[in-house]
């Protein structure tokens, strides 16, 4: 999701020190002073002795990259094929109901809920009996386009609509078998289902039932209405699937004085969907405290659809991107997080209990039950997790945490008075389990080092950061250990670029904004890009074309390109089989608007013109009564290999 929100992505005037104050000064200065002529070797000393072919190329990556392009296409290397599937408004096949996609978007609101959600994002394959030919594909629907959604966008505001643009957001499960060298949705099917920012979703936690979660239409704070702007996903070990609720705050309209928790939690005096005008829930000032219902991770069971979603509560509230799984050598579940938006945390949470067998009904209150840490990125090199209690350090009544439910919902506050490292917009994380390895995409900070904002420090090392970087840890023994070392994997940039901070220090295809990342069962780390469209094909971005994947061999960190999107798109969300032979990805709004940045607006435009849809794309159908549409792509290599060999 674009995200040009000044007041959302930048609500952490906290003052807990930035890590330059404490870090050592010795390396401080290599950071800043060496960015230009950082190398590889410089920023990853343990490369040194890995194994490199002879003529310097990764072993592990055994494709041509693709160019970059300006092209309104998927391009995958020579030798692979990637169809698109289950585009938005495809009805996802409950029995019964399968309203066919109508091209002028004149879908009612009911028919919506059983098709395909906009903007597809985090995405999971789970295997039907192991089979890496026949499974359940179950997906995140971010947020809307309603330029795109409606046939007169967003005129004439009404509740009609406002309950289509609810059933277009949330989560999607389908089923998809490979027949013939195609995938296919499997329609109809009993698992079809779709979960909207309507549908009844539990909670539970510490902070079930607490007075912060309780509202006039549910008085016991156990039962929350929907979850929405469901960015990144996680599959844990026992078979579920985990959403995250990332840029929920834009959907309330906010009172005029909006008191230090409201501001901290960017709340807008207007929100962005004028949802608040047919659905008092989103009016934040009749109904305060519905804003605390959201920013949780969901746990969802994709092979029992009576079961009602989860909101994991003691995983801690956020603008959270995603929630990714590992497991201790004693079997205990680790979560790993971060929030997406300027100089915010990273976070894991340990549970208590170790996996038990016997899948999701054996594992339902595995996720109730542990601790939240934040991570603090020491200058040395070093880092620690600090833990989210109640009782302990500062998180005292006193200081407005009476309980650990509060702490939780306010884990932003908590975190801050922990003295966490404020981060260049974490988003996505992957976890390499044999190495203890763990990697966190920073897409980028345009506020870093301004006046009145935090300066760089030696985990966010460039000043006007426009092209992310991606850094990466390694937990001192096992996955719960509370400390960790650090460094960067890579500074994205284009080595064309003026400005030395611009240029980074890859190895291999430029990129910038990196956002989806995944680490394969091969070892490859697969990158996937986000340079919001109002900044594509200008400036420090004017040589890297469309967003793109990339694949990186972690060991040798050369990077090259795998694909490219169609034209104003993201590429995000990434799946493979169980065989590596089909890579699922989420291509999400194609066609964005190229609105030019301003700097001075509390509200971009997220919207494409109702009259002219085809403006900047017509992915994947390209027909002329038509529309662009967010569409995952299956990508599958023509000898039918393993993906990325
Ligand atoms: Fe939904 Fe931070 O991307
Ligand atoms: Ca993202
Ligand atoms: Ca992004």
């Amino acid at each position: 999701m674009p995200k040009n929100f000044e007041q959302m992505e930048d609500s952490n005037r906290s003052a807990n020190p930035s890590i330059h104050e404490v870090s050592d000064p010795a390396r401080r200065v290599f950071v800043l002073g060496g960015i230009g002529a950082l190398t590889i070797g410089a920023l990853s000393p343990w490369l040194a002795g890995q194994v490199v072919a002879a003529d310097g190329r990764s072993p592990l990556l055994g494709f041509r990259p693709v160019p970059v392009s300006e092209k309104d296409q998927v391009l995958v290397p020579e030798g692979y094929e990637a169809v698109a599937i289950a585009a938005w408004g495809e009805p996802i096949g409950v029995p019964g109901n399968m309203p066919a996609f109508r091209w002028d978007a004149s879908n009612s609101a009911a028919d919506q809920a059983v098709q395909m959600g906009m903007h597809h994002d985090g995405i999971h394959y789970f295997p039907i009996g192991g089979s890496s030919t026949h499974g359940l594909l179950v997906m995140n629907h971010e947020y809307t386009d309603d330029g795109l959604l409606f046939p007169d966008g967003k005129n004439k505001w009404a509740a009609e609509k406002l309950r289509k643009a609810q059933a277009a957001h949330g989560v999607a499960v389908i089923e998809i078998v490979l027949e013939d060298g195609r995938w296919e949705m499997v329609r109809p099917s009993r698992y079809a289902r779709r979960y909207t920012a309507s549908t009844p979703i539990a909670v539970s936690g510490p902070a079930v039932g607490h007075a912060l979660m309780k509202t006039q239409a549910d008085p016991g704070g156990r039962t929350v209405l929907g979850t929405l702007n469901n960015c990144g996903s996680g599959m844990t070990p026992w078979g579920t699937y985990l959403s995250a609720e990332e840029n929920w705050a834009f959907y309330f309209d906010g009172p005029a004085e909006r008191d230090a928790d409201q501001r901290r939690w960017g709340l807008l005096r207007t929100g962005l969907s004028r949802w608040g005008e047919h659905d008092p829930r989103f009016d934040a000032v009749r109904h305060p405290n519905e804003f605390h219902r959201f920013g949780w991770i969901v746990e969802i069971d994709p092979f029992d659809p009576a079961a009602m979603p989860v909101k994991r509560t003691a995983l801690g509230r956020g603008a959270k991107e995603g929630a990714w799984v590992g497991t201790t050598r004693d079997g205990r579940a680790v979560v790993y997080s971060g929030e997406d938006a300027r100089f915010e945390y990273i976070y894991k949470f340990v549970s208590r209990d170790p996996v038990a067998p016997g899948g999701a009904k054996a594992n339902a209150t595995l996720l109730d039950h542990g601790t939240l840490y934040v991570a603090r990125f020491d200058g040395d090199g070093t880092g620690r997790w600090v833990a989210l209690v109640q009782g302990q350090g500062p998180l005292t009544d006193d200081n407005g945490f009476p309980d650990q439910g509060a702490v939780l919902i306010r884990s932003r506050q908590a975190s801050d008075l922990l003295g966490a490292t404020k981060m260049d917009r974490p988003e996505w994380i992957a976890i390499d389990h044999d190495a203890r390895t763990v990697y966190c995409t920073l897409t980028n900070n345009t506020r870093r080092g301004m006046p009145g904002r935090p300066a760089v420090d030696a985990a966010n090392p460039r000043a006007n950061n426009t092209m992310g970087h991606i850094i990466q840890w390694t937990e001192d023994d096992d996955f719960d250990a509370t400390t960790f070392r650090w460094t960067h994997l890579l500074l994205a940039g284009d080595p064309a670029n003026e400005r030395p901070e611009a240029r980074g220090n890859i190895r291999g295809d430029s990129f910038a904004c990196p956002d989806g990342l995944t680490v394969d069962a091969r070892g490859v780390l697969w990158i996937q890009t986000d340079i919001t469209s109002d900044e594509k094909g200008r400036g420090e971005f004017q040589r890297l074309g469309n967003n793109q994947m990339l694949a990186c061999d972690p060991a040798t960190g050369e990077v090259r390109r795998f694909l490219t999107g169609p034209v104003g798109c993201e590429i995000t969300g990434l799946a493979l089989t169980p065989d590596g032979r089909t890579m699922f990805v989420n291509i999400q709004h194609p066609g964005e608007p190229l609105t030019p940045r301003q700097d001075n607006l509390e509200v971009p435009n997220l919207h494409s013109d109702p009259a002219d849809p085809r403006k900047y794309s017509n992915w994947p159908d390209f027909r002329p009564d038509g529309r662009p549409r967010s569409a995952t792509v299956a990508i599958r290599k023509l000898d039918g290999g393993p993906i990325g060999t």
